[in-house]
């Protein structure tokens, strides 16, 4: 265990913060071993794409580098993977296409470690994990006891899982396994611009390959590389409001786009709503509102965790003062 770690390097956001103490790890041994040495609070940390810093961690930072990609049972159009949760995601789903298997193509290049997937049940372009996951196991923290988790006992919702509400900092989540097709696959073209993207590709009959070309050209069109701008991808989740809410901004915004729940909800595109407020492309300071899509926000280099939750804040009064909606972080704010 290091002390005095920079986080650095490990948190997309390329937000300078500190671990009083710092270890990896690369198995469930190793995990529990570290866990019985820790010092409180513990934060074991994935890809870092979905965390904001805004001061050191006290205690101590445990980096899941657990790896692995097996395939456990094999049925007749369908086979089971047990992927590491230390796992790229991008990696694991290209791993996927390579090998034919489909269900993952839609989101390929959410940034993120396969463990991190679940905590929020990540979704894009009309897929979300919940529709490929089989079940996960994971380790409790405080005990360094295993525990696996059905899809039920998840209680997936949207951006939403029991780890972000209940069973919030309580495990760590070690491997995954998803269920994903073998042949006859069922591609997911109806969302956003998927089709329009493969008919410029000139593709008619899109292979699970052809539909992750297209979600890896849509999505490095609109978001930033956090390798050369630091971000978190979607920093709020869409709101979902009453119907009466919607209509109210119907009646000055007739066009404004929606989606319409089935429990009689609509669902507002956070985007749409930062946008109409005047952020899109605004910089303050050292952060700012992304120009291609604006509810990502980004770092121009050497942000604070608080000039950017500053800015966030911002965002949300003057949404909510604009539209009556108030926008819910979806990032993990430390
Ligand atoms: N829009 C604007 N202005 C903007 C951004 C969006 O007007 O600056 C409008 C678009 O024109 C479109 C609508 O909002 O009518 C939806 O935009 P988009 O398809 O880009 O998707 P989104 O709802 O903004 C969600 C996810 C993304 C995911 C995309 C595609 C959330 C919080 N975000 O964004 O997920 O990639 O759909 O499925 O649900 C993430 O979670 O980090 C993420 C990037």
């Amino acid at each position: 265990m290091t002390r005095m770690t920079s986080l650095l390097p490990l948190n997309t956001f390329g937000i300078e913060a500190r671990a009083a103490h710092f270890t990896e790890v690369t198995s469930v041994d190793e995990l529990r071993r570290a866990l019985r040495r820790a010092v409180p609070p513990v934060l074991v940390l994935g890809g870092g794409s979905n965390v904001l810093f805004t001061q050191d961690w006290p205690g101590t930072v445990i980096r899941n580098a657990i790896r692995g990609i097996e395939v456990v049972r094999r049925f007749k159009n369908r086979v089971w993977v047990r992927v590491g949760s230390g796992e790229s995601w991008h990696g694991f789903v290209q791993w996927a296409v390579g090998q034919n298997l489909g269900g993952a193509e839609n989101l390929s290049l959410i940034p993120g470690s396969v463990g991190a997937a679940p905590v929020q049940n990540i979704g894009a372009y009309g897929v979300e994990l919940k529709d490929v996951f089989v079940g996960l196991e994971a380790v409790e923290l405080a005990t360094g006891k295993t525990r696996r988790f059905s899809r039920p006992a998840c209680r997936f919702g949207y951006r939403d899982s029991v780890f972000k509400q209940t069973e919030k900092g309580r495990y760590c989540i070690t491997s995954v396994t998803l269920s994903l097709s073998t042949g006859r696959h069922r591609v997911h073209t109806g969302y956003g611009d998927i089709a329009k993207t493969l008919a410029e590709m000139g593709v008619a009959q899109p292979t699970i390959a052809d539909v992750s070309t297209a979600v890896i050209r849509i999505r490095s069109s609109k978001l930033p590389d956090p390798a050369r701008i630091g971000n978190c991808g979607s920093f709020f989740k869409n709101p979902e409001v009453e119907r009466a809410v919607y209509e109210k901004i119907r009646l000055t915004h007739p066009a404004a786009p929606h989606y319409d729940l089935p429990d009689g909800r609509v669902k507002i595109p956070a985007g749409w709503l930062i946008e109409q407020c005047g952020w899109k492309g605004k910089r303050v300071g050292n952060t700012g509102c992304h120009d291609k899509q604006a509810l990502v926000l980004v770092n121009h280099g050497g942000a604070t965790g608080a000039e950017v939750v500053a800015l966030a804040h911002a965002i949300i009064g003057s949404v909510e003062n604009t539209f009556g909606v108030r926008l819910e972080p979806e990032v993990n704010i430390l």
